[in-house]
């Protein structure tokens, strides 16, 4: 193990500029004109892991290409670890919101500023070095190691589950690692015990066959704009509950003992109102703010489209109106059934003067973890080992759609251990990563390998 960790101390400042080549390439899925970014980034993921001793592969899907790296010499019985992570990136508008720019690595103040620093390239690249470390450091690897990278997570994983199913001999393995979320704290490491799921929808509403003046025919003519606010008004009591009538018939009530582990959390309210600014916070009444973003469901306007919005007034009466609605899921619940409540809660509440249309985007299962077994126990050993203190037992708010999927098809647990900070600004101007946690990330996974080979 020696020959590990020293290898990480002597290559630590290889490692970091690498990081930043990666960073460098501007992997946004979601956009057709960063294709050849997203093509970029995949051959130079597979270079690199080449050159840390693995087999690589980039494989075609109907979408972005999935890279695949795999090792497979250790000892006869040793356990075999599928690394999960995406090396595409949410898009950096606003840009002037930067302090510097998105796809140009800067550090200030040992943190390393670039979109993608946490979600995900940062904590995919860690795990690369964590296995050059032992492969280039002491020769082998403990465990046989096959790797998955995608380019389309941030789009909602479209052409993953597939690839799963095709391939789910060649990814057959005892246990599933994945850094792609948050640490609990600063400092603190964490295990997640869940993610919740997404069910993510656009709402059309289309009233006259173009736009009208707003003076001769508003009045007689029903306006687009007022009947999307009433549904929208429509999907959420005044108290913070859903209020689309089933919804919560599906909501699994977590174990007592979760509830309790969840409140034993430190969770500083004060620090929370600070970092996001509001006046104040608010969610459904009867949980703490923890149980609010972990085990209960969300309804959310992500955007809205209607009329008039330049400069100064126009007095139009608009021919359509849209809006983007999303809904976070917790267990037991499912992306086809909400479409299904979503859709008779529409034909409810839509009057007849105007056309209403729901267009699914994505969706994707919640996931819960049974957080116990001999990997879990690795793991969280491998964490003190690196921060000096053990992690605790987290929930998260946000969603990895293939998750769930890799529990039921490969039958193996899946360890989440996040390395990105509190705060990290993923999907925000001026993502980070402390450049410290990229480097006890990479001594935990690695002390991990030692761990579980051992
Ligand atoms: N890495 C995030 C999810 C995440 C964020 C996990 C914070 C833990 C902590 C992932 O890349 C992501 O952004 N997921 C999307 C869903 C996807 C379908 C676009 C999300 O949660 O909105
Ligand atoms: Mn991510
Ligand atoms: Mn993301």
């Amino acid at each position: 193990m020696s020959d590990v960790q020293g290898y990480i101390d002597r290559e630590m400042h290889r490692f970091q500029e690498e990081l930043f080549e990666f960073l460098r390439i501007p992997s946004v899925s979601t956009s057709s004109e960063h294709t050849s970014d997203i093509r970029a980034a995949a051959n130079w993921l597979e270079a690199r892991m080449r050159e840390a001793g693995l087999e690589t592969e980039v494989m075609e899907t109907q979408g972005h290409p999935v890279v695949l790296g795999e090792w497979r010499g250790a000892p006869s019985g040793a356990p075999t670890v599928l690394i999960y992570g995406h090396y595409d990136v949410q898009p950096a508008e606003p840009l002037e919101e930067w302090h510097s720019p998105a796809f140009e690595p800067t550090v200030r103040d040992g943190n390393l500023y670039a979109r993608g620093a946490s979600d995900d390239k940062g904590q995919l690249y860690l795990h690369i070095k964590a296995l050059e470390a032992h492969l280039k450091g002491a020769g082998s690897l403990p465990v046989n190691v096959v790797v998955l990278a995608e380019g389309e997570e941030e789009i909602g994983s479209p052409n993953l589950l597939p690839f799963v199913e095709a391939y789910h001999q060649r990814l057959a393995c005892d246990a599933v690692v994945i850094s792609d979320g948050s640490m609990f704290a600063p400092d603190l490491p964490s295990l997640l015990f869940s993610l919740r799921g997404l069910a993510y929808f656009e709402i059309h509403v289309k009233g006259p066959r173009g736009d009208l003046h707003s003076g001769t025919y508003g009045g007689a003519v029903v306006n687009p704009g007022n009947v999307l606010a009433r549904i929208l008004a429509s999907l959420k009591d005044e108290t913070g509950r859903i209020a689309i009538p089933g919804f919560y018939d599906d909501v699994m009530e977590w174990d007592p003992a979760t509830r309790d582990a969840i409140r034993s959390l430190p969770f500083d309210q004060e620090g929370f109102l600070k970092e996001v600014g509001a006046p104040s916070l608010g969610g459904e009444p009867g949980f703490s703010h923890l149980e609010r973003v972990w085990i209960r469901p969300t309804c959310d306007v992500n955007g809205f489209l209607c009329g008039y919005t330049g400069e100064g007034a126009k007095t139009v009466l608009p021919s359509r109106a849209m809006a983007k609605v999303s809904f976070r899921l917790v267990p037991r619940q499912t992306p086809d059934r909400v479409r299904e409540l979503m859709e008779e809660h529409l034909a409810q509440v839509s009057p007849p003067e105007v056309e209403v249309r729901l267009v699914e985007l994505y969706g994707g299962r919640p996931w819960k973890a049974d957080p116990e077994g001999e990997f879990f126990e690795a793991a969280k050993k491998a964490l003190e080992d690196a921060f000096g203190t053990p992690p605790v037992l987290a929930g998260e708010g946000g969603s990895i759609p293939i998750v769930v999927d890799f529990q039921e098809i490969l039958e193996a647990p899946v360890l989440l251990m996040g390395f990105a900070p509190p705060g990290a600004n993923m999907h925000a101007p001026n993502e980070w990563i402390p450049l410290a946690y990229f480097e006890k990330g990479i001594r935990a996974v690695a002390s991990f390998y030692t761990e579980i080979g051992g």
